[in-house]
């Protein structure tokens, strides 16, 4: 993809899921490495050990998958209108404008819903990204997950108030 032709985007298919658990397995091991170790990237990455869990995961809110050159390049997954819940890139991909398109389109679907707020559980890998988009940090955490302890950092946003398309 050349830089700045966006991406195209697509609501999440169930058939989808395979793909994109290994999208997020290889994102993680690749793009986190700098922040995490080995045994947490793993940790992280069970995640999607669970097949059906972690398609129910997807199923479950709103998630938005982006293509390149009619190839899955990422995606990103919004919960209860107000949680963004995973945003992932495919590492050969990365710093092409994959993620923007994405939470691009995230926010404005949940602005559009209502959501006056969004909030994420920003990786260390993803902090940077997500400061550059308005996002002001919280609090750092550190989480329990598959054994490890890993932190993350809980940032905000508000959101625009949608337009409403038509004149009052
Ligand atoms: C974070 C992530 C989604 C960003 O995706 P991306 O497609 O590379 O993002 P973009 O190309 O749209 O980047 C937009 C801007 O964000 C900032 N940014 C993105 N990645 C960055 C990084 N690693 N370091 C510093 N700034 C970064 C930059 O300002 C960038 O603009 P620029 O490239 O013109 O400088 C991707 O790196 C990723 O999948 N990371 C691993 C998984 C992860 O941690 N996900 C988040 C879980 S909460």
């Amino acid at each position: 993809m050349a830089r700045g032709s966006a991406p195209g985007l697509r609501p999440f298919l169930p058939a989808d899921a395979r793909a994109l658990a290994t999208l997020f397995r290889t994102s993680v091991e690749e793009l986190t490495a700098e922040d995490y170790s080995d045994d947490q990237r793993a940790a992280w990455t069970s995640a999607a050990d669970d097949a059906a869990g972690f398609a129910d995961r997807l199923a479950a809110g709103l998630t938005l998958v982006a293509l390149v050159d009619g190839r899955i390049a990422g995606f990103a997954a919004l919960r209860d209108n107000s949680l963004f819940d995973m945003l992932y890139v495919r590492p050969d991909l990365v710093r092409q404008g994959v993620g923007s398109a994405l939470a691009d389109a995230i926010e404005k679907l949940a602005a559009g819903r209502g959501a006056k707020l969004l909030t994420v559980e920003a990786s260390d890998s993803a902090r940077d990204f997500f400061a550059a988009r308005g996002y002001v940090p919280q609090s750092r955490n550190t989480i329990m997950l598959g054994g490890e302890w890993l932190g993350n950092t809980t940032m905000t946003k508000e959101l625009a108030a949608a337009a409403t398309g038509g004149p009052h």
